[in-house]
């Protein structure tokens, strides 16, 4: 027995299984030949005309149908699922396979939470993950333990791959946002929504050369500037990155080490005003409803920055990003990073260890991944060096959930930035 999770030879109850797996079935099957059955007293006629009002009825209302074919191929799937698990001998010491206790359709394929019998665990399920994936000629099988209940296992069954070649920014259509509600920063590989709340939170994006940093920083610029009270400050080494938002912009510096000090240190200024202002009303942080709304500062080519030009320039500059990362969560102050590899002859480590929030795009080596993930994730299975070069914009998130989640991000294109740029333009004139 692969699991070696029973001593006991266990018996497949064929008979109990298939009843059971068939319910639905075999309840409409009876429940049609019974009303057909009783409506032979309507006369020779009356189960054709029975037999034809069910048919229109299920013509008429669609919403009906989709619900009996929902439920009939949630069914199927458990049986597929239910066999998949007793012949990958997924099955525990009393005998009996994972119990079903939910089922959800995701985009990509299906996700169950199973309940599991004494003996099993999910560590030992997800040593079956390949086999059942096989068995469900599926592309991939998640197993993930419940973070309350080691009882419980999420299965996720992945049929098709969730990272489209390009995936549309939901922002396109959007007339406005809050950057207090989670911003929906890209799709897992569940093909569900990952969200991430910015507030209090400061990201760090890190990468090989074209790996989607800039494109991940257009989604985080673009909600910035649909929330007209979202102040924006702009720092691009390269210059041509963030310049399409300079109307919507408080400040923009491109390839300019002393401008950016210089807006460094006006943005540090408003920083103690805001804390001046909250120590005067007793606050200890601000919130969604204060009037001077948060602040984001946005960093490309961060490398730029902390590299070449004058010492005293590059080490001010690396003075006023600490002081700004490490105290501005309270002052509703966000700062967001990209540069290519943030090892520590680039961006200081007592600078690189205040980000919160991490995304590690694809990069050449697990070390390269670790620098921007944090040390040890790699050798637990969270490497970007493993993620295929050819799709880009794809990358390890490590947020809310405190365990990276791969990520596709969406992608703006030039038009379309030129769109939420000006539709953010006119809403801040409007506000
Ligand atoms: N999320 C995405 N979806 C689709 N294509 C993407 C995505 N992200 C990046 N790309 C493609 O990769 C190209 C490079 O992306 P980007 O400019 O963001 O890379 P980068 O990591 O900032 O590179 P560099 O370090 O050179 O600045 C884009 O022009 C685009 O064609
Ligand atoms: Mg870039």
């Amino acid at each position: 027995m692969p699991n070696g999770t029973s001593s006991a030879s266990p018996r497949r109850p064929w008979m109990a299984t298939a009843i059971w797996g068939w319910r639905l079935e075999l309840f409409l099957s009876f429940g049609t030949f019974l009303v057909l059955a009783v409506s032979t007293s309507l006369g020779s006629s009356g189960p054709l005309l029975v037999a034809a009002a069910m048919v229109l009825v299920l013509r008429q209302r669609p919403e009906i149908r989709r619900q009996l074919l929902h439920h009939v191929r949630i069914n199927r799937d458990h049986r597929r699922l239910h066999a998949a698990l007793w012949n990958c001998m997924v099955i525990g010491r009393n005998g009996s396979i994972p119990k079903v206790v939910r089922s959800a359709v995701l985009p990509v394929g299906q996700r169950y939470l199973l309940e599991l019998p004494i003996g099993l665990h999910a560590q030992l399920l997800e040593r079956s993950a390949l086999e059942l994936a096989a068995a469900l000629g599926a592309r991939e099988v998640r197993v993930k333990a419940s973070p309350v209940n080691t009882r419980y296992v999420e299965l996720a069954v992945i049929r098709s791959n969730a990272f489209p070649n390009v995936l549309r920014s939901p922002l396109v259509d959007r007339i406005e946002v809050s950057l207090w509600e989670p911003l929906t920063f890209g799709v897992g590989q569940d093909g569900l929504a990952i969200s991430i709340g910015l507030p209090e939170h400061n990201l760090l994006i890190g990468g090989e050369p074209g790996s989607g940093k800039s494109v991940a920083l257009s989604t985080i610029v673009a909600a910035s500037a649909l929330d007209p009270s979202v102040h924006l400050t702009l720092l691009d080494g390269k210059h041509v990155e963030l310049v399409a938002w300079t109307d919507v912009a408080d400040e923009f510096v491109g390839a300019n080490q002393d401008e950016a000090v210089e807006v460094l240190e006006e943005l540090r200024t408003i920083m103690d005003l805001r804390y001046e202002t909250l120590a005067a009303t007793r606050k200890r942080k601000m919130v969604s409803t204060d009037v001077e709304g948060l602040h984001v500062l946005v960093i490309d080519e961060l490398a730029f920055y902390l590299r070449g030009g004058k010492k005293e320039t590059r080490e001010l500059f690396a003075e006023l990003l600490r002081d700004l990362v490490s105290r501005g969560r309270a002052a509703g102050i966000i700062v967001i990073a990209a540069t290519q590899k943030p090892s520590h002859e680039i961006v200081p480590t007592w600078i690189r260890d205040l980000f919160s929030f991490r995304l590690a795009m694809r990069c050449t080596s697990s070390d390269a991944s670790d620098t921007i993930l944090g040390q040890g994730w790699a050798a637990q299975g969270f490497s970007a060096a493993s993620i295929d070069p050819a799709t880009r914009g794809v990358g390890y998130l490590l947020a809310e959930g405190g365990v990276p989640t791969l990520i596709m991000t969406p992608y703006l294109s030039d038009d379309e930035i030129e769109v939420i740029a000006d539709r953010a333009f006119e809403q801040r004139h409007s506000a």
